[in-house]
C-alpha cells in the first residue's frame, strides 16, 4: 500500500450516525477490538476494557440515556470503552483518559478501514449517563465507562472531508 493511501484512511473517517440493518461480522469485531488494544498507552499500562453490545433491547436502552445517543436505536453494535483502574496506580493513573482515547480512535479507524462507520459518544465527564450504564451492565466502581462507540454499515455514502486550519498551527513558540 502506498503511504498516501494509508493516510487517506484518516480522512475517510467521519462520524456515522445512520446504519443499515446488518450485523457486524464477528471476525471484523475481533479485528476492530484488536486495533483498540494496539493503541499506545502510558507505561504500556493498557487500562482499557471493552464491553461489546449487540443485543437490540440493550442498545435501545442505551439510546434512552441521552438525547444525543439516538443513533443507538439503529446501530447493530456498540463498543463501550472502559478503564480498569484496579492496580493502575502512580502517575500512569492520570493518563487513563488519554490511553482510552487512543484506543477509541484506533477502533473508529479500523471500523472505517473495514467499511463500517461509527461515532464517538463521550461518557466520562457525564455523571448521570455513567451511573445509568453502570447499573445497566453491572459495571463495578473500579471500572470507569469512558466512551461508547456505535458502529455499523453506513446508510449514506461516505463524506469526503479534509479539515485544515492554518491558524491552529504554531511554529516553535505560541
Ligand atoms: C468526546 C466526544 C464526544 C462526542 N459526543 C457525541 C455525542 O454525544 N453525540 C454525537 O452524535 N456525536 C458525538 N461526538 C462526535 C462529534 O460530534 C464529531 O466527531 C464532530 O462533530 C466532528 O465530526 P467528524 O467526526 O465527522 O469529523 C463526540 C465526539 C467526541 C470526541
Amino acid at each position: 500500500m502506498e503511504s498516501m493511501s494509508k493516510v487517506d484512511l484518516l480522512f475517510e473517517r467521519h462520524s456515522v450516525r445512520r446504519y443499515l440493518d446488518e450485523k457486524v461480522d464477528p471476525q471484523d469485531i475481533q479485528t476492530i477490538l484488536q486495533a483498540g488494544m494496539s493503541a499506545p498507552s502510558a507505561r504500556n499500562a493498557q487500562p482499557w476494557e471493552f464491553l461489546v453490545i449487540q443485543d437490540r433491547q440493550r442498545l435501545t436502552e442505551c439510546a434512552g440515556i441521552r438525547k444525543f445517543w439516538a443513533m443507538l436505536n439503529e446501530a447493530p453494535l456498540a463498543i463501550l470503552v472502559l478503564a480498569n483502574l484496579e492496580g493502575y496506580t502512580g502517575s500512569s493513573r492520570e493518563f487513563f483518559l488519554q490511553d482510552c482515547s487512543a484506543a477509541a480512535e484506533n477502533i473508529l479507524l479500523a471500523a472505517t478501514a473495514l467499511g463500517y462507520g461509527g461515532v464517538w459518544l463521550g461518557i466520562h465527564a457525564l455523571e448521570e449517563p455513567q451511573a445509568r450504564l453502570r447499573e445497566l451492565f453491572g459495571i463495578p466502581e473500579s471500572i470507569v465507562p469512558v466512551m461508547m462507540l456505535p458502529i455499523g454499515r453506513p446508510l449514506n455514502p461516505p463524506e469526503a472531508k479534509r479539515r485544515f486550519t492554518p491558524e491552529k498551527i504554531h511554529e516553535e513558540r505560541y
